[in-house]
């Protein structure tokens, strides 16, 4: 095998009485897997593991995470590091790109994202076509889709001006969800302006208005920055496999971040932060006794689940929840703004965080937990939180979508499955059914 992450060992595998070699890969920070690209063929044997709990699908350089020790990291950079000293413009470009920008590559990405930040006048019709109190995810998964029509040429040849491509819908997704919420309220929408860094044109577009200009609170950009760069990337989450496998198809970029914010628009995912939020009021408007949906998160009998709570990979805390519970303090405090659900929201986790039922299962705040407390603050509707995610995890999904197309070999992604269903049977004719 040609790559590096060979080391030349091999497992055996013992199936009817034969045994079987399959090579081993390691990670460049040791994590170990078993090859089983051969197995069916070897052995007619296929490998199984439903929801994926226990495959890596790929091979990876853009982010890291250790789920025992609670580390994150985008291209080698440890996520406190980049949230504490990078704006999420650089951020996208380390993800999109593989290394932090220079001074000067840093301007050149800042002018294509001013560049693109208009949408075409026929997109804001768009608007007028949607029912009031429509989804955002729904607005913001089809406007994303609909840039195609905008970009025939792309479609033609996805991987082409890639970084043009990128830089535009990183700038019109903003766009997009600053006049979503515009057109939701009834108000005129606020167009970019170039003299205005990333967030704070998002913040400008979201609250400014022809009769009360909006005065930018630097806190407050500076704690977008931090949201939006520790939503990032996370590597294999169901969006972002959702977006590798719709664009393993040769799917232009568009289209397969589109079929990605659907898939992170699920409550188990993305959708996590505003369900947090809708629980957090829920507890408050009941006097504040969370002890009930506690109980409710640990009853076997109940489908409810503590949202927040819990995580595929991270059987520790989340790195992320860490910074976004530090920011909230900062930023209330700094906005004067005092909220009763983030005491609510502490008293839950250190009730959780003492309770066997969730100890055993290692279930701790994830980056859904805190943030919507921030967003609440900043004045960004609780039906605005998962495009927020969205906003976020755009340079994750593009990066991986461009490391797909690049190394995957050409090949469309196809698991198999164990088929359990009816034996063959003959056909019967309706009238002896
Ligand atoms: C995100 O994958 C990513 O990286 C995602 C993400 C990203 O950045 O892209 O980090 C973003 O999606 C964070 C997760 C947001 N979702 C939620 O907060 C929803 C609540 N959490 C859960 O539904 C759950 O924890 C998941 C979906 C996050 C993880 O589910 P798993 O890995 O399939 O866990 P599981 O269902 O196997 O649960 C193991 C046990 C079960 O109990 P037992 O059957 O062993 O008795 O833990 C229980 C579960 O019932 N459990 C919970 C729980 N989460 C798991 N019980 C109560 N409340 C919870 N939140």
């Amino acid at each position: 095998m040609a790559n590096n992450y060979y080391t030349g060992e091999r497992a055996e595998i013992k199936i009817d009485g034969k045994t079987y070699e399959l090579p081993i890969v390691v990670g460049s920070e040791g994590e170990k897997a078993i090859d089983i690209r051969t197995l069916r063929d070897q052995t007619a044997y296929l490998a199984f593991d439903n929801g994926y709990a226990n495959v890596g699908s790929c091979v990876s350089k853009i982010t890291y995470i250790d789920g025992e020790r609670g580390i994150l990291s985008y291209r080698g950079y440890g996520i406190a590091d980049l949230a504490e000293n990078c704006t999420f413009v650089e951020v996208a470009y380390l993800l999109t790109h593989g290394s932090l920008p220079t001074r000067e590559e840093l301007s050149e990405f800042s002018g294509m994202l001013n560049r693109f930040a208009m949408i075409h006048e026929d997109m804001i019709r768009f608007f007028d076509g949607y029912p009031p109190n429509s989804p955002p995810m729904a607005i913001l998964s089809s406007m994303v889709n609909s840039l195609c029509s905008f970009y025939p040429e792309m479609t033609a040849n996805p991987r082409e001006d890639i970084d043009e491509m990128s830089a535009r819908l990183i700038s019109k997704v903003r766009t997009i969800a600053a006049f979503s919420y515009k057109n939701s309220i009834g108000h005129p929408v606020v167009y970019p302006r170039h003299d205005l860094s990333y967030c704070a044109n998002f913040l400008n577009m979201m609250f400014d208005s022809p009769v009360k200009p909006y005065e930018i609170n630097h806190k407050v950009v500076s704690a977008l920055n931090k949201l939006l760069i520790l939503h990032g990337d996370h590597e294999q989450n169901c969006s972002t496999s959702t977006v590798r496998m719709v664009g393993s198809a040769r799917v232009n970029l568009y289209a397969s971040v589109s079929a990605g914010i659907s898939a992170l628009w699920g409550p188990l995912h993305g959708g996590a932060n505003q369900a947090v939020m809708n629980m957090l009021e829920e507890i408050h408007a009941g006097g504040g006794d969370f002890r009930r949906y506690v109980e409710k998160a640990k009853d076997p009998k109940d489908s409810f689940r503590l949202s927040g709570f819990g995580h595929r990979v991270y059987k520790t805390h989340d790195p992320r929840s860490w910074i976004i519970k530090q920011t909230c303090d900062e930023v209330l405090a700094d906005l004067k703004s005092p909220d009763p659900l983030l005491s609510i929201a502490k008293e839950l986790e250190e009730a959780v965080l003492k309770d066997d039922y969730f100890v055993e299962r290692n279930l701790y705040p994830n980056v859904d937990f805190y943030s919507g407390i921030i967003y609440r603050a900043i004045g960004i509707p609780t039906s605005m939180f998962t495009v927020m995610f969205a906003l976020g995890r755009l340079p994750g999904w593009i990066a991986h979508w461009k490391e797909m197309w690049d190394e995957s070999d050409g090949r469309i992604s196809r698991p198999r499955q164990i088929y359990i269903g009816p034996l063959s049977r003959p056909f019967v004719p309706i009238d002896q059914r």
